[in-house]
């Protein structure tokens, strides 16, 4: 997509974080944005600091986990801006630390029911409506770099990710082979200096709660998420499929890979010492 002005965004987990910064940019751009989060609060509070730069602005409180919700949020934004153009699927949850045998059936549900079947509600939804629209478009989901390599105790983490990435790339190809106007792109960040970690449960060892204190502390130290909007707009722009802010983590997708290709048990390259 080479023009933004007037075209529609919707984004989800737009209250904070990427999220925030993607709406943000796409606003500046003279985008109208639907912007959708479940925290109600913070969602209002960004839509005030949109619309106060003139910014035409529809914010929905939805749940992307609930079908509903989600079916919802695509009819208040046809009917509010009559299309959609870019579609962000960006809510995500980090889930709580801990190895698989202490990550409970809630642990795996909650973060299946937001990193995974956010984005196909998203998809489900969304894509009928903009292949319907047979204008350009955009699809853009943040995975992250957990969607590339498998580390210890973020299992349900990782898991979604990895389904993020999949379900992407035969996005990609099914768009490439229905001759569609609209692209995809996957958003694959290290760490990106937001608050993903506030929303996560105790974790259940004292070894979880360093292992826990180690990604808070990279959190702390990330990319601000405004960089992360200028690198999801240029892969728009230049419709690029792949968006990996964060070159320094491709060492640990290339360990997995070389394992895999040389049948070698998995190795990993830890993100924090
Ligand atoms: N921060 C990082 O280091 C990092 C790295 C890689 C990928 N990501 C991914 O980026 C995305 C955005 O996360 P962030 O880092 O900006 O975190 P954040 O917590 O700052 O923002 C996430 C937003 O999603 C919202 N949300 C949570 N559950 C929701 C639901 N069920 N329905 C609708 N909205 C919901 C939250 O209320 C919040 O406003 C996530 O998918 C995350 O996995 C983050």
């Amino acid at each position: 997509m080479r023009t933004f002005t007037d075209k529609v965004a919707v984004v989800t987990g737009a209250a904070s974080g990427i999220g925030q910064a993607l709406a943000t940019r796409f606003a500046a751009e003279g985008m109208k944005v639907v912007l959708a989060d479940v925290d109600a609060r913070s969602l209002a509070e960004v839509e005030r600091q949109l619309v106060a730069t003139g910014a035409r602005i529809l914010a929905v409180p939805t749940d992307v986990a609930r079908a509903a919700d989600v079916e919802r949020l695509a009819r208040r934004a046809v009917d509010t801006f009559g299309a959609v153009h870019v579609l962000c699927n960006n809510a995500g949850i980090a889930g709580r630390p801990g190895p698989i045998w202490e990550q409970s059936l809630d642990d795996w549900e909650t973060t299946v029911g937001v990193n995974l079947w956010g984005v196909i509600h998203g998809l489900r939804v969304f894509l009928p409506i903009m292949l319907e629209q047979d204008s350009e478009g955009h699809v853009v989901n943040t995975a992250s770099m957990a969607g590339l390599v498998s580390l210890p105790n973020l299992a349900p983490y990782h898991a979604t990710k990895h389904a993020v990435v999949t379900i992407s790339e035969s996005l990609h190809h099914e768009l490439a082979l229905a001759r569609s106007k609209l692209r995809a792109s996957v958003l694959c960040p290290g760490f990106v200096r937001t608050r993903i970690m506030e929303a996560v449960a105790p974790a259940s060892s004292d070894a979880m709660r360093r292992w826990e204190a180690g990604y808070r502390r990279m959190i702390a130290a990330g990319m601000p998420p405004e960089q992360i909007a200028t690198r999801v707009l240029e892969a728009i722009r230049e419709e690029r499929f792949w968006i990996l802010p964060h070159p320094e983590t491709k060492v640990g997708v290339e360990i997995r890979v070389r394992s895999i290709l040389e049948e070698q048990n998995p190795a990993f390259q830890p993100f924090f010492d």
